[in-house]
């Protein structure tokens, strides 16, 4: 089984989705990691955003618990990059520009379903999150979600995760940075977030981290 998860940033997907997998004993696949971590690759190589693509397609993304955090290496185990990618720089180099790259996409999209089909032949279940999870790489998902937040209540919560960081930033820039990335997410012309057909919505606005875990277990048992 596919489940596949979207929604805006900050509405919990890879807190709540990491959790649901765990408990359910299926696969998490944060895409939202690789075009960070392609960012970081554009970045730390100082290429050209139109010679990505090519450094993309030779690169491996492996994914690795690490005591309840996930932990990300691009090429094998090589390089750990995981705290290089959640920084508010690489977020925002990440929707402004890598997000909308069409050669990118095609090849991240590619990537997801192949994890997808070669878990799918082990026989195991797949929990993939991101914003076009349910429109584009897995449209016949048999179980589609999206979770969603009110601006504060998610600029809220990434703020959180910035503080426990350690960088120095305050609710107003988080909530500004937001809108700007949901704004970016929604309206560019390549597989812009959106509710899939066919999707249930969750909106964990005023849900705690355990009743977000419990209502998405609901959803997906349901299906
Ligand atoms: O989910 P996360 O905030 O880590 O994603 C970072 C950015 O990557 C998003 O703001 C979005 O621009 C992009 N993204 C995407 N498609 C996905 C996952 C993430 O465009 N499937």
């Amino acid at each position: 089984m596919v489940v596949a998860v979207d929604g805006p940033v900050g509405s919990g997907k890879s807190s709540i989705c990491k959790l649901v997998a765990k408990e359910l004993g299926f696969v998490y696949l944060d895409s939202g990691a690789m075009y960070r971590a392609s960012a970081y690759i554009l970045q730390h190589l100082n290429l050209h955003i139109d010679n990505l693509s090519g450094a993309l397609e030779k690169t491996v993304f492996t994914f690795s618990d690490n005591g309840g955090r996930l932990s990300v290496f691009i090429d094998g185990k090589g390089v750990d990059v995981t705290d290089h990618i959640r920084t508010p720089e690489i977020s925002e180099i990440t929707s402004s520009l890598i997000a909308k790259n069409t050669a990118v996409r095609e090849i991240l999209v590619a990537k997801q379903q192949e994890v997808a089909r070669m878990n799918e032949a082990e026989g195991v279940s797949l929990i993939a999150d991101g914003r076009d999870m349910g429109t584009k790489v897995f449209p016949d998902a048999q179980c589609k979600i999206y979770l969603d937040a009110s601006p504060e209540v998610r600029a809220q919560r990434r703020l959180k995760d910035y503080q426990r960081q350690g960088l120095d930033t305050t609710f107003e820039q988080v909530l500004k940075n937001l809108i700007t990335r949901d704004h970016d997410d929604t309206t560019r012309v390549e597989s812009p977030l959106m509710v899939a057909n066919g999707a249930v919505v969750v909106d964990t606005s005023n849900m705690t981290l355990e009743e977000s875990i419990q209502a998405m277990i609901d959803v997906i048992s349901s299906k």
